[in-house]
């Protein structure tokens, strides 16, 4: 079952997103949360963090997963997803860095480095909550458009599109790294519940591609149409083709 909650703009996005992941934390404070990084969260993030500061948020008992990481990044690397999760929220907040996860980019060896991953999520017992963000191709993670859907965390070489859209965050496209680690499709369909944010025009066709068209590998995100329990937070611009369909 999919529930949409439309947000005027980003910043109304971001607080409607850090709700729904806040009453998670409330209502069970050992969560473990599947996280993403990438433009998106960033102001759900922002609003979590002021939560915390306020008093009214407690991550000591969190546990988080998240969703991928470039092959070859080091956590140092200020483009690794570890260091956007450090930046972003963890040095913010009260939560147990030894209970924060993100695929290790620096083991060489895809299998190695994918088997271990898949060991940590199952030794946290499952992601109660999963978020997730919306690449323009339909990708979740760094699953991308393909033949079949990629079950388990594995090695994946990026579509020319994504090291495209993601070259903004890097001095140059040649510095973008060209392979990631990313959990799989079946990976995040097991979380109990999802929660995608996306926000923008440039997003409105994917979101009616991904949530009312075919379920198909081609839209990786159209699975989420198979998941018993995925809210969807999304602004005015990114539901524009789907406002009269919700
Ligand atoms: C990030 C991730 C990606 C992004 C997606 C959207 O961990 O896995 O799937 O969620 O590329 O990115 P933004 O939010 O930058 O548009």
């Amino acid at each position: 079952m999919i529930r949409f909650i439309c947000a005027k703009d980003y910043d109304e996005m971001s607080r409607k997103a850090a709700n729904v992941i806040s009453a998670q934390m409330v209502m069970k404070p050992e969560s473990v949360l599947g996280l993403a990084t990438g433009s998106t969260p960033i102001g759900t993030y922002a609003c979590l963090v002021e939560r915390y500061k306020q008093g009214d948020l407690d991550f000591s008992g969190i546990t988080s997963v998240n969703l991928d990481e470039y092959k070859g990044l080091p956590h140092e690397n200020d483009q690794s997803y570890y260091y956007f999760m450090n930046d972003n929220l963890f040095s913010k907040v009260n939560i147990d860095l030894n209970n924060t996860y993100v695929p290790d980019g620096t083991i060489e060896d895809a299998a190695e480095a994918c088997e271990k991953y898949e060991e940590i999520i199952a030794a946290t017992g499952g992601v109660d909550l999963q978020l997730l963000g919306l690449g323009h191709n339909g990708h979740i993670g760094f699953n991308e458009p393909a033949e079949v859907f990629p079950k388990e965390t594995h090695c994946v070489t990026l579509a020319q599109s994504t090291i495209e859209a993601n070259a903004r965050f890097f001095a140059s496209k040649e510095e973008v790294p060209t392979q990631a680690y990313t959990m799989g499709i079946q990976t995040i369909m097991n979380a109990k519940k999802i929660l995608l944010v996306v926000s923008g025009a440039d997003k409105a066709d994917i979101v009616y591609k991904a949530f009312f068209g075919d379920v198909t590998p081609l839209v990786p995100a159209s699975v989420l149409q198979l998941h018993q329990d995925v809210t969807v937070v999304g602004d005015e611009a990114a539901f524009a083709k789907i406002a009269e369909l919700i």
